[in-house]
């Protein structure tokens, strides 16, 4: 392992072909995050968002700006088998809390952080992304966070691995469904007995 983290560890040992493993998301990642955001908001494939639209929307830019707030929880998963020991960002899951009266799409109540996550495309299907999840819900649990959010849209496939990890539908919406995830009662990210 290139790095001691104990996040970076069960990452490595769960994702299939190759070493990733897991950092904290800091204020340097912010870029980074916004490359995420579009290929969330952009999932099906058809670019509806352009970069700069992501930024101008309030709507989306409200997940990343002025990135890293107070709260912020991030987790940046980084491919360890990179030439030179390079770490190169190849996923991101983060969480961010919203005022009522500016919510993101799956706002439930201000003291439930949202979750944003993707991977690279080239990279997907390895188990990053459930990786990922498990380890923020680790970090999550740890700083007292007690449920998360979100939305996803209706035939995005990313909904069944929320689902298969333990998020249930809190409400539907023309176009998308929110999901929350309890931590108090989820297995998931908990220690294995
Ligand atoms: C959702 C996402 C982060 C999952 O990351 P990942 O590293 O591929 O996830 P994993 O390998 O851990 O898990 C794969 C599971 O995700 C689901 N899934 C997500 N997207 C999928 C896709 N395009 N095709 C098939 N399955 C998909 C399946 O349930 C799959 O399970 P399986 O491997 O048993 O079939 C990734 O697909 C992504 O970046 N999508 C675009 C951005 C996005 O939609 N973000 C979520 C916005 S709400």
């Amino acid at each position: 392992m290139v790095h001691a983290h104990r996040e970076g560890h069960e990452l490595a040992e769960q994702v299939r072909q190759g070493p990733v493993g897991v950092r904290p998301a800091g204020p340097e990642d912010a870029e980074f995050l916004v490359d995420m955001l579009l290929q969330c908001v952009n999932w099906s494939g058809e670019e509806r968002y352009t970069r700069k639209q992501v930024l101008k929307d309030k709507a989306t830019s409200l997940y990343v700006a002025g990135w890293q707030r107070e709260g912020d929880l991030g987790l940046i998963a980084v491919d360890l088998a990179g030439p030179s020991g390079l770490q190169i960002p190849i996923g991101a899951a983060w969480l961010r809390r919203f005022p009522a009266r500016n919510p993101g799409f799956g706002f439930v109540a201000e003291d439930v952080p949202e979750l944003a996550m993707a991977v690279a495309p080239h990279q997907r299907g390895r188990g990053i992304g459930a990786g990922l999840l498990r380890s923020l819900a680790t970090k999550a649990r740890e700083q007292g966070i007690e449920r998360i959010s979100l939305s996803v849209e209706h035939g995005n496939p990313a909904k069944d691995l929320y689902t298969s990890l333990g998020f249930t539908t809190y409400s539907e919406q023309e176009k998308a469904t929110t999901l929350v995830l309890d931590l108090r009662t989820s297995p998931l990210g908990q220690p294995a007995r």
